[in-house]
């Protein structure tokens, strides 16, 4: 049997071993995926251990993407300008770590991007480090602006990525001339406040897109949709960063379909 998982802590709510397990049944593969609670001081064993215990790999999430880097042989080159390892695919008793949210990001997007004129993204944590070279690749180049309540850290990511920041108190000037609105924050998410955010400068054309799944429309992408702008849900950038891994592990390149979002979303 194929030995897959994910790994974090706290893991009870990861959505993954639901994701993989979807696909293990439809594709009738013998395997298993299963999530681990990795206390911090055990982090290292567990990965290390991964080739002797038969494990064909696993993914990693928080808040171990960063921390993992370390027990690993080889690193994906947009991994180590991210700095975050979300999936170890072990071959020949080697670990390869590589980041597939950029890639998930962009094909949950790619579809609906008409225009690449300007995108503006909020926020600057680990989300918007994948989210920013997935619309480089998307084609909007150097035409992205990013703001994050704390200036610096998204001056960081502007200088690592040739991109412009701008301050947080001027996003309604700067969503004038954007077809792209993307929400990298956390703000939304069930349990935390939603994003306070004015559209009104923003055309209505524009589409917006939240990397919050939970709850599937967030306030932002309600407030969008009642203004009449097309938006994209987070939900479809989960499924499509699992694609490279299951592929990996497993010797198959699932499909993101509409049953899969329907399994995911049931409770
Ligand atoms: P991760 O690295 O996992 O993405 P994070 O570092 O906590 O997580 O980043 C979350 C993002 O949400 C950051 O851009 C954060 O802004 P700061 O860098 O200023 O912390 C943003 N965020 C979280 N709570 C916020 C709030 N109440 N108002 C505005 N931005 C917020």
């Amino acid at each position: 049997m194929i030995k897959a998982g994910v790994i974090g802590h706290p893991i009870s709510h990861s959505l993954s071993p639901r994701l993989h397990g979807y696909w293990l049944d439809r594709y009738k593969i013998n395997g298993e995926y299963k999530a681990y609670d990795v206390l911090p001081d055990e982090l290292e064993q567990f990965i290390r251990s991964m080739p002797e215990r038969g494990f064909a790999g696993c993914n990693v999430t928080i808040p171990y993407k960063e921390k993992v880097i370390g027990f690993l042989d080889i690193i994906d080159p947009m991994a180590k300008r991210i700095k975050a390892v979300n999936t170890i695919v072990v071959k020949d008793g080697k670990l390869y770590g590589s980041n597939t949210d950029m890639t998930g990001f962009a094909a949950n997007i790619a579809p609906h991007v008409s225009g690449t004129h300007k995108a503006v993204v909020l926020g600057a944590g680990g989300a918007a480090k994948a989210v920013v070279p997935a619309l480089k690749h998307l084609g909007f180049q150097d035409r992205i602006a990013i703001c994050n309540r704390t200036d610096e850290r998204a001056q960081e990511i502007a200088r690592d990525f040739e991109i412009k920041s701008f301050a947080w108190k001027d996003y309604a000037k700067e969503l004038t001339d954007a077809d792209l609105l993307v929400n990298t924050t956390s703000l939304g998410m069930a349990g935390h406040e939603p994003l306070d955010i004015d559209l009104s400068t923003l055309p209505k054309t524009a589409l917006i897109t939240d990397i919050v799944y939970k709850p599937l429309i967030t306030p932002l992408l309600a407030a969008a949709r009642e203004r009449g702008n097309p938006i994209v849900d987070g939900l479809g950038m989960l499924l499509h960063q699992a694609v490279p891994g299951f592929e990996a592990w497993f010797g198959i390149k699932p499909e993101v379909t509409g049953e899969l979002r329907e399994r995911m979303l049931a409770p």
